[in-house]
């Protein structure tokens, strides 16, 4: 398994991982000002599983993600990814004097690029914006961008910050969908980070609560793949989490 040594991080030095988790965590801490957010994240994903992380705002969801992302050198513990992995934020992050073709070949190189770049902008139902901006595209739209820049690497893994968060839930739903059926097609493993439970359930094989620093329940969602909110297991599930996270029954 390839692993991180970002800032404090260091990566187990083999043997010690599942054999077939795409990204592991041992013991991973973050504190700001002295105030511990992370307080020893244990966590594994296998390859193709879609587990959702799941946390009251401010729990350290975002903090967990850019640990696992490689992006914070502050953070003590141990990860391991194997292979690669991408990133979609809550707001896309394109970069406005880059036309939309050239944000998602961003990095990219080779012959093929813009044969990968138009293929993933197909994808993502996007194949006439090549050449737009950023700034003529809709806020739905801007984010099927940033789903296609994080495609066209061929990851093994998404890493997801509450990547549907900003959008109207028309367009949340769809977006949904579309991940869906994206995972059916290339198998990648994704961790999403979401304070919304309905979105996990209907998107995850497992949901990870965080709370107070760790991670303090583990649940499978055994619910078939066309699953949906008015089944009485979904319902169940829904209950059970809006319990744990305090949410009183309406
Ligand atoms: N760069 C930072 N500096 C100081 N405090 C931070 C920083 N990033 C996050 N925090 C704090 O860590 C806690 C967890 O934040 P975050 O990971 O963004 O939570 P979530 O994504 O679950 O809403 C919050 O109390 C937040 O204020
Ligand atoms: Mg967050």
């Amino acid at each position: 398994m390839a692993t991180r040594t970002t800032g404090n991080l260091t990566g187990p030095t083999g043997g010690t991982g599942d054999a077939a988790a795409v990204l592991t965590a041992h013991g991973v801490r973050r504190a700001f000002d002295g105030r511990p957010v992370l307080a020893g994240v244990d966590l594994s994903i296998a390859a193709g599983e879609v587990v959702a992380l799941l946390g009251g705002s401010g729990s350290g969801k975002s903090t967990l993600l850019r640990v696992l992302a490689g992006l914070d050198a502050e953070a003590t513990g141990r990860t391991g990814l194997r292979g690669t992995a991408a990133v979609v934020f809550q707001e896309h992050r394109l970069l406005p004097w880059k036309r939309v073709g050239d944000n998602v070949a961003l990095g990219l190189t080779g012959p093929d690029v813009r044969a990968r770049v138009d293929r993933a902008l197909a994808e993502v139902g996007l194949a006439d914006r090549r050449r737009a901006w950023p700034a003529e595209l809709s806020g739905g739209q801007a984010q099927r961008v940033a789903v296609a820049r994080a495609l066209v690497r061929g990851p093994d893994l998404l890493l997801l910050d509450e990547p549907f968060g900003a959008l109207d839930a028309l367009t949340r739903l769809r977006m949904q969908s579309l991940l869906r059926r994206l995972r059916a097609e290339h198998g990648f493993a994704a961790l999403l980070v979401t304070h919304d439970v309905e979105e996990a359930l209907l998107l995850a094989d497992r949901i990870l609560l965080l709370d107070g620093g760790v991670i303090a329940e583990e649940i499978p969602v055994d619910l078939d793949p066309a699953r949906s909110p008015d089944q009485p297991a979904f319902g169940a599930l829904r209950r059970r989490l809006l319990d744990r996270l305090g949410v009183p029954a309406a």
